[in-house]
Order: structure tokens, then C-alpha cells, then sequence
């Protein structure tokens, strides 16, 4: 048997499929786990509860919910959905959209996959790349590319601040001369706000880099998994929602309670949101219409906003003020360094001191039964590592990615033992 180029690329090893496959394996007898690592959410009971009340009346309505799993919805998604995501988006921000600027996909990570392979890959007798104009970038975008060395990037500056945290900044120049340079290059993408950073490009950034998008003729893939209106995991003012014909806006239910529902949407001018329900008929025939159902009704009624603004930011910014005030308490007296905890549900910290790269330090954590995730895997699209060199950036083997939206007490313990080990293991 023999795999093709296409089935060894996706099939072998890859760092998403590492972090998915931890959140899942148990680990060796008497070791007691301290879970960090993961995308999973956490459960919010009030929106848990939202959902189930949508349920219920779906279930009380005579034989619709019979009707509902008894059909596929078209390939762009379920047109009730579509229809009222649509008058949703004109409403509330005056997008000039109708249901067909819009796709849904089985889950955001689907959409990535279809529109990264839309806009890199072979193209006639021409390569076209992909730009990702500030690295670190999540892990999940990495192995995404069809054809090997589609993807390019750039590294973030970093501005740092006496308080010991940072910020990633987007080198803007950089990202116009390259585009200059570089007329192969089919899109760029961020995802805003970032995982694994917790950065939120600034509206000047995002503003910058959708005219650079305009003036190139490029499409800007902007990935808003955690961003506004919902879920709303967002901490800063200055992040308003951006979309117009030149930006391709992904989003997702998973993040606001329904990651196993699988429910990406994308919102796009109408020749790219039809292109990605084409693809989706091929690839899956259509989506899931669970998530489309239980959501409509509540994004409609300014449920689903309210939801995000009055729980779901609460709930995720406490919790991250506790693991930032964690993690300045038992890293104290050591060389750290915290990214500005701006959204998403990670936080990102640099340990210049460590003596051995982030890979190895996993190891160590993992034997303690502390789940991180490396920096090493957020790094990637550099043609330094094509030569098989590190990532050009100070911060590639040095910093973690840690999960702060599980049970306190084991985040608390895991927190501790990594600020133990780092004393151990640093210069
Ligand atoms: C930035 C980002 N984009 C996309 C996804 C994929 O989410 P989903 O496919 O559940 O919508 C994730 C998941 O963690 C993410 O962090």
C-alpha cells in the first residue's frame, strides 16, 4: 500500500494531532493529570442552558425535529440560518451582506482547510502562497496546506513592558514589502483574537492589513473563533469586528457552546462563501444542521450576543485574571515573561532562562502529568526551517501555551509544578 503526497502530508504526524490526541490519552497509571494543554472550552451553564430550552421547544414543535434530522441542508448551509445570520450582521454593524455571502462548514477548522486551499497551492503553471503576516499562529493552520511549502510568514515584533508582559506587534512594513516582493502570494490570514498568544490585533492593524488586502488583490482571511460579536472572548476596546468585500471573516458556535456540534460560519463576498459550499458538497455534502437550528432563534433575538457579552466574557475574564495573578505568584523571583492576556482562552509565556526547548520541557511536564502545549508548533512558514534551521524568532523554543478555562485547583497545581521546573531546568 502506498499513500499519496496528499495522504502522507495529512496523515502523518502533526502538532494539532498531538494536542488533539492528548486531550483524549490517558496517562500512565498514578499519574495524576493537570490538564493545560487543549482548545477545549469550558462549560458556562447558562449558555448550556440556552440551548437545551431551544431543544426542548424544537422537540414540543410536533414532528419538526423529525423533519430537521431527516434531511441534508444545501451545501452553503441551512438557508433559515443563513437568511437570518444575514439580516443579524446588516443590522448590527451595517454589513452590506445577504445570505449569500455566507457558508457554513462543519466546524472553523473545516472553513481554514477549504479556504487555504482555495487561495495556496498550484494555480495553472503558478505556485500561490499564503501570508501570515504575524507569527506565532495556531497550531491547527500549520499542516493545513494541501501542497508542501504553500505557506509563508513573517515573524511579529514584540513590545515589551515593565510589568513583565508583552505584546506582539505587526511589523506593517514588512508585511507591504513582502506582498511587493511576492506577487505569488494568494492571501493572508490571522486569527484575531490569536491562539495560542491571546493577542488581539489592534483596529489599526487589522485596518492596515485590509487595505494592504485591497491594494493587492488578495483576500484577507481573518479567523474570529473567539472574537466579537460572538463568543465574545475578548478583553480589549479597541477590536471591533471588520468585514468588507475584500475580508473573508470565520466564525464559530464551538467557542460559545457548541464545540461538538461543529459549526463553522464564513462570511465572505458571494463568489468565495459559493466556493466554499461547492467544496463542501464534495467533501461533505452539506452541514450539520443541529448547530444552525439550536443558534437561530437565539442569534435572531440578540440572545446569543447578549449571552456573549453578559456571561461568556465575564466568566472566561475571571478566569483569566485568576491564572495571570496564578502565574505572577509562583513564577515570582524567576525571568518571565506573560503576553497581554487580550482574548481567546490561552495564555503565552516566554521563559528566556530555559535550558532546553519548549519540545523537551513538554516532556519533563508531561512525566508530572502537566498537559501544555509547546511554542515550537505556533511557529511555522519560515524558509529558515525548510533548511531545516529554527523559526527566526527570539521567542520559537521558549514559551507555552497554556489552557486556563479548566478546574482551578488543577490549573493551580499545574501552574506551580511548571514554575518548579522552570527553576529547575533554567541557565
Ligand atoms: C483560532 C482558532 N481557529 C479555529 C479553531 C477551530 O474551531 P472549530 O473548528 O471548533 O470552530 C480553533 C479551535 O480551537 C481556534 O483556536
Amino acid at each position: 500500500m502506498e499513500f499519496t503526497d496528499f495522504g502522507n502530508k495529512l496523515s502523518s504526524h502533526s502538532g494539532i494531532l498531538q494536542l488533539m490526541d492528548d486531550i483524549a490519552r490517558p496517562l500512565p497509571e498514578g499519574v495524576k493529570a493537570r490538564p493545560l494543554g487543549g482548545g477545549n472550552p469550558a462549560r458556562v451553564e447558562e449558555v448550556e442552558k440556552a440551548y437545551r430550552r431551544e431543544l426542548e421547544k424544537l422537540l414540543a414543535d410536533g414532528d419538526r425535529f423529525e423533519d430537521i434530522i431527516s434531511h441534508y441542508d444545501s451545501p452553503q448551509g441551512r438557508v433559515g440560518f443563513l437568511e437570518a445570520a444575514a439580516a443579524f450582521f446588516r443590522r448590527t454593524y451595517g454589513w452590506d451582506i445577504t445570505a449569500e455571502n455566507i457558508a457554513l462548514t462543519n466546524g472553523s477548522q473545516s472553513a481554514m482547510f477549504y479556504l487555504f486551499n482555495l487561495f495556496s497551492g498550484k494555480a495553472g503553471d503558478r505556485t500561490k502562497t499564503l501570508l501570515f503576516p504575524l507569527m506565532p499562529e495556531y497550531i491547527g493552520y500549520a499542516d493545513q496546506g494541501i501542497e508542501d511549502g504553500t505557506f509563508v510568514s513573517l515573524p511579529s515584533r514584540c513590545i515589551y513592558y515593565p510589568d513583565r508582559t508583552f505584546k506582539y506587534a505587526l511589523d506593517t512594513e514588512a508585511v507591504e514589502s513582502y506582498l511587493s516582493s511576492h506577487p505569488e502570494v494568494g492571501a493572508m490570514a490571522v486569527s484575531r483574537p490569536t491562539n495560542p498568544s491571546g493577542n488581539v490585533l489592534t483596529d489599526s492593524e487589522i485596518n492596515a492589513l485590509s487595505a494592504l488586502a485591497h491594494r493587492f488583490g488578495i483576500p484577507l482571511i481573518v479567523d474570529n473563533a473567539y472574537g466579537l460579536p460572538f463568543p465574545d472572548i475578548i478583553f480589549t476596546d479597541n477590536a471591533a469586528p471588520l468585514w468588507n468585500e475584500d475580508i473573508v471573516l470565520s466564525m464559530s458556535l464551538s467557542k460559545i457552546g457548541l464545540p461538538s456540534i461543529r459549526t463553522g460560519i464564513v462570511i465572505a463576498r458571494k463568489e468565495i462563501a459559493k466556493a466554499v459550499g461547492n467544496i463542501n458538497a464534495i467533501a461533505a455534502l452539506a452541514t450539520g444542521s443541529i448547530g444552525p437550528v439550536l443558534a437561530e432563534n437565539l442569534l435572531s433575538s440578540g440572545e446569543l450576543t447578549r449571552l456573549a457579552s453578559e456571561v461568556v466574557r465575564p466568566f472566561y475574564k475571571a478566569k483569566a485574571d485568576r491564572m495571570e495573578a496564578m502565574i505572577r505568584r509562583y513564577f515570582e523571583g524567576t525571568e518571565y515573561f506573560l503576553h497581554r492576556i487580550e482574548g481567546s482562552i490561552f495564555c503565552w509565556i516566554y521563559l528566556p532562562s530555559l535550558r532546553i526547548p519548549t519540545l523537551e520541557f513538554y516532556s519533563v511536564l508531561m512525566k508530572e502529568g502537566v498537559i501544555t502545549v509547546p511554542g515550537e508548533y505556533f511557529f511555522f512558514g519560515s524558509e529558515e526551517q525548510k533548511e531545516g534551521h529554527p523559526y527566526p524568532h527570539e521567542h520559537y523554543d521558549r514559551c507555552l501555551r497554556l489552557n486556563y478555562c479548566g478546574d482551578e485547583c488543577l490549573t493551580e497545581e499545574g501552574v506551580r509544578i511548571i514554575s518548579e521546573k522552570y527553576r529547575e531546568y533554567s541557565v
